[in-house]
């Protein structure tokens, strides 16, 4: 065989092996777990599950049963950050594969997937710089249903929305956003000094835009949690994501950072910016790359702890 075949056949074979391989680590759940000194002094340490971006279809039947089994965990506080479905008669398989996670305590805010059915996309498409082309000429999915779903568990819904959770002796102010990718933020309407006689201060926002952030930050939210981003989902060894499908920059595609980014332990104005990568993908394009799909345990402590 000519060189030049030889190196096509190879190249095929390596990029081959490389979309088998992104296939397998998309089914390559991981729990992470991640601690923030948060809490007042003396403070019983309050274990948070972040859930984000399942894009469940009716036979991921390994997802579904891995982030089942997350209720083992016994979590303190379940926050669900949205993208749940990628099938019009997904709900019922979410709501069982949240199954007893749903008798904890709990809140939510959906995301673009759980309003409009997916569509098929160039695989790769992810990578691009966001065009500003929204999916919202699919047919609707069923969200009110899930919205139903989790509210009659207890959830508390955050679109758009101020409230006050109580958790064990935990007093915690939530304020939250409908899918700001789509727009459909209303940020003047739960802007506002957050409440500073709760014992903890939490904004969720499934997309982390940084007017979102921003905003939380300047209200006194000491922590963010959002997910959207798939952590970048096709990552580069050694370099990590290389898009968040938003403004927020890659370095802070998942994981805990600071917000704004430059701030430091005990800044006034900034918060601890969780962002999960998330357990899913689009079901066309089912391919993660150096970028496991997690949940994350996030163990909030009392302020006179050291971080683990
Ligand atoms: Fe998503």
């Amino acid at each position: 065989m000519p060189l030049p075949s030889r190196l096509l056949a190879a190249a095929t074979a390596a990029g081959a092996a490389g979309l088998g391989y992104a296939y397998v680590e998309s089914q390559w759940f991981a729990l992470r777990v991640a601690s923030v000194p948060l809490l007042p002094p003396g403070a019983t340490p309050l274990r948070v599950l972040h859930v984000s971006d399942l894009h469940l279809t009716l036979k991921q039947r390994r997802k579904h049963d891995w982030v089942r089994g997350l209720a083992a965990l016994e979590p303190d506080l379940v926050v669900s950050t949205g993208d749940n479905l990628a099938h019009m008669q997904a709900v019922p398989v979410v709501l069982s594969a949240y199954g007893e996670l749903l008798d904890r305590p709990g809140v939510f805010v959906l995301g673009s997937n759980d309003y409009f059915a997916p569509t098929p996309r160039n695989p790769f498409g992810y990578l691009r710089r966001d065009q500003g082309k929204r999916h919202v000429h699919s047919p609707a999915l069923p969200w009110g249903e899930l919205c139903d779903g989790f509210q009659s568990a207890g959830w508390v819904d955050l679109s758009n929305r101020r409230d006050t959770v109580k958790v064990d002796d935990l007093t915690i102010a939530f304020v939250g956003v409908d899918d700001a990718h789509l727009g459909y933020d209303l940020l003047d309407e739960v802007a506002g000094p957050a409440d500073t006689s709760a014992d903890l201060r939490i904004g969720v926002t499934h997309a982390p835009y940084l007017r979102v952030l921003d905003q939380y930050a300047r209200d006194g939210y000491e922590l963010v949690m959002a997910g959207h981003t798939h952590g970048g989902q096709v990552c580069l060894p050694g370099k990590g994501a290389l898009v968040t499908n938003c403004d927020l920059e890659p370095a802070r595609a998942k994981g805990l950072h600071r917000h704004p980014a430059s701030s430091r332990d005990g800044d006034p104005g900034t918060s601890w910016l969780h962002v999960s990568a998330g357990l899913g993908t689009s079901p066309y394009a089912q391919l993660r790359f150096c970028c496991r799909p997690e949940a994350t345990l996030l163990t909030l402590l009392p302020q006179d702890s050291r971080r683990v």
